[in-house]
C-alpha cells in the first residue's frame, strides 16, 4: 500500500501546482469513487485508485508509457521551432507531469513513437548496449536495387562515424520500397544509410520498436495509448514493465 496526500496525488499526475490542485479540490472539482472530496491533506492509497477531476476518470499510474502514432510535420524536441511538437497531440495532463519522447524520430518521419515520465526506463529504452531492434519502412527515390541491399547489409561509412553503420536486414518490399532493422538510432540514420549507398530516402515510417508492431496497437496517425505490461515487455526482454497498467 502506497498512501499519499490528495494534493501531492493529483500534482504527480500532471494536474498543476501543488496549489491550483489544492484549488480544485477546494472547488469540488475531485471524488473519488463518487464521493467528492473536501479535503486536499486527505491521506489516499494509491493502489488502484480512480480519480475524477471535472467529471472525467483518470486512472492513478506512478508512471506513464505510451506509444503515440506520430503524424508528419511534428516535432520531437523540447522546443519545436517549425512544427508543432508532439506532446501537443497528449493530453496537457503529460506535459506537466513531463512526458518526453524515447529518442526520436525527424518531422517528417511516421509511425511508432514510445513517450514516458521515467527516467530509468527512457534511459534502458534509448541505451545502445541494450540493442533494441527498430524496424522501418523506407520509401526511396530510385529503385533498390540488389547492390543497394547488399551496401547497407555490409554497412556504410557516415560522416562522423568511426566504424561503418550496417543494417541488421533489409528486406525490399517494392520497386521503390525497404524494410530496414536498425540496432543503433543514430541522427537521421536511414536518410543518411540511404544517401551512403546512393538513393534517397523520400519517406520514412517506424513499424515497430523490438516485437511492438504499431499494427497490432490499432491506432490511427495522431493517436496515442497506454502500453500494457505485456506490450512493454516486447519491446525488449528485461524492460521494466511493472508499472504499466492497461489502457481505459
Ligand atoms: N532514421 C532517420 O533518418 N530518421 C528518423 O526519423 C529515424 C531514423
Amino acid at each position: 500500500m502506497s498512501k499519499l496526500s490528495l494534493d501531492r496525488i493529483l500534482q504527480s499526475q500532471g494536474f498543476g501546482t501543488r496549489k491550483y490542485c489544492r484549488a480544485l479540490v477546494d472547488d469540488g472539482e475531485v471524488a473519488i469513487g463518487g464521493v467528492v472530496q473536501t479535503s486536499y491533506k486527505a491521506s489516499i492509497d494509491t493502489d488502484g485508485l480512480v480519480l475524477t477531476v471535472f467529471d472525467e476518470e483518470w486512472v492513478y499510474r506512478e508512471h506513464v508509457y505510451i506509444a503515440l502514432h506520430k503524424p508528419a510535420n511534428f516535432e520531437c524536441s523540447r522546443k519545436p521551432s517549425h512544427h508543432p511538437g508532439v506532446l501537443t497531440l497528449l493530453p496537457e495532463q503529460f506535459t506537466w507531469r513531463e512526458v518526453q519522447p524515447v529518442g526520436r524520430l525527424d518531422h517528417d518521419t511516421t509511425g511508432m513513437l514510445l513517450m514516458s515520465d521515467d527516467g530509468p526506463f527512457i534511459h534502458a529504452q534509448s541505451s545502445p548496449k541494450r540493442h533494441v531492434p527498430k524496424i522501418y519502412q523506407a520509401t526511396t527515390e530510385a529503385p533498390v536495387r540488389a547492390e543497394l541491399v547488399s551496401a547497407l547489409l555490409a554497412g556504410v561509412k557516415l560522416h562522423d562515424e568511426p566504424a561503418p553503420l550496417a543494417a541488421l536486414t533489409c528486406i525490399e518490399r517494392g520497386p521503390h520500397q525497404l524494410e530496414i532493422v536498425l540496432e543503433q538510432g543514430k541522427y537521421h540514420q536511414v536518410k543518411r544509410m540511404l544517401a551512403a549507398a546512393g538513393n534517397h530516402c523520400t519517406a520514412l515510417h517506424r513499424s515497430a520498436i523490438g516485437g511492438l508492431t504499431l499494427d497490432s496497437l490499432g491506432i490511427a496517425e495522431g493517436e496515442w495509448c497506454y502500453l500494457t505490461a505485456a506490450q512493454l515487455a516486447l519491446l525488449a526482454p528485461g524492460m521494466p514493465a511493472t508499472e504499466a497498467t492497461d489502457p481505459t
